[in-house]
């Protein structure tokens, strides 16, 4: 693999980054969701050096991204009106939507599969890089792989320096979690990853039930083949084990006094915890605010002077991207008063 000295360029100096682009290099971009690891859509050249970057299975295809509507039609073989229905309510913005793929998609960028994962990202930077380079972006999380999505420059540079030649600063991600994804190939719309826009914003702009994959919240059967090929490696996970609990905070800090774990919290349980090491993850009440902060401090985890953290996590059902990432990194340890929609049923 070539190896660069890597640049962190602010959002006013985009154009080493959109040359770099142009001449088939990969870049890291920043997105309202986790920051990018981009690179030409079109060119299984450029496409190769992603998952070399990342360290990333080949079977495990790319989103492209578009700036606007009118690029979708050549990448795609049918574009439905469920397809044109979400995409008017919720682009630009988190949401992924699979179809089935046109000539067009190199077989590297879609995993081998037939069909494809657009997005029209909100970001202005990610907007602006896509329209000016012309042609769309391939752009997996910018994250080793297996590591907590980036949301900062300076995660994308901890996983990736000497890898790539620039990234740009777009500032922390407004949301936090990756984009939602939904497989719109099938007889009903199958939601293969949750992200901020939820199944039943997407199901009242569709009119229709939005089908929710088992393994969300669920280990996957080893004798089931994933639709979505990403659901079946590591997520996540930091070095440090850990394990989620679900209760109050009285019943959170008194598991935490049996043991010698350290806490990544609510800021609510603060008080409780006294000498324990504790990292916060937002108010107990605030999904947004706990989507925003999870993956940096599923980074920061490793730092707690502990050898095992115990996770307070939300029993709210509105919680289920956050869960379903933090399931993952708990390697779907868990403990506490379990709520009744992740029993399997
Ligand atoms: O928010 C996001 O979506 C971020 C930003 C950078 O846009 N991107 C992102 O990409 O999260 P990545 O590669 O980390 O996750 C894409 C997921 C993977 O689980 C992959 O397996 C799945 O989408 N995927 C992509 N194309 C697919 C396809 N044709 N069929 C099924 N699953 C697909
Ligand atoms: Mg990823």
């Amino acid at each position: 693999m070539k190896m660069f000295d890597t640049k962190i360029l602010s959002c006013d100096t985009l154009s080493p980054a959109v040359e770099a682009l142009q001449s088939g290099e990969v870049v890291g971009l920043p997105t309202e969701t986790v920051y990018g690891l981009a690179g030409n859509a079109l060119s299984n050249e450029a496409v190769s050096k992603i998952f070399a970057a990342k360290g990333r299975p080949s079977d495990n295809p790319l989103i492209v991204h578009i700036a606007t509507l009118e690029e979708i039609k050549p990448l795609v073989s049918n574009f439905p009106k469920d397809a044109a229905l979400l995409a008017d309510a919720f682009w630009p913005g988190p949401l992924t939507i699979i179809l089935p793929k046109s000539e067009k998609i190199p077989a590297k960028t879609s995993g081998g599969l037939d069909t494809v994962a657009i997005r029209m990202p909100r970001h202005p930077i990610m907007q602006e890089m896509i329209q000016a380079c012309g042609f769309p972006l391939a752009a997996p999380s910018a994250n080793r792989s297996g590591a907590p999505s980036p949301t900062t420059a300076l995660h994308v540079f901890d996983d990736l320096k000497g890898r790539v030649p620039y990234i740009v600063d777009g500032g922390p991600c407004s949301i936090g979690v990756e984009s939602t994804v939904l497989y719109l190939v099938g007889e009903e719309p199958l939601l293969l990853r949750p992200g901020a826009i939820s199944p039943e914003e997407i199901s009242a702009v569709l009119n229709k039930s939005v089908v929710i994959h088992g393994n969300l919240l669920h280990i996957m059967a080893e004798d089931v083949s994933a639709p979505s090929p990403g659901m079946k490696y590591q997520h996540y996970a930091p070095t440090m084990p850990l394990t989620l609990f679900f209760g109050s905070s009285e019943d959170y800090s008194g598991r935490l006094m049996e043991t010698n774990w350290g806490a990544l919290c609510f800021k609510e349980d603060i008080p409780y915890l006294e000498t324990i090491p504790a990292l916060s993850y937002g108010h107990e009440d605030n999904l947004a605010e706990q989507s925003a902060q999870l993956f940096a401090m599923l980074r920061m985890v490793d730092t707690l002077p502990v050898e095992q953290v115990l996770v307070h996590a939300s029993s709210s059902p509105d919680a289920l991207s956050i869960l379903n990432r933090l399931l993952r990194s708990a390697a779907f340890r868990i403990e506490g008063t379990i709520p009744e929609f992740l029993e399997r049923k």
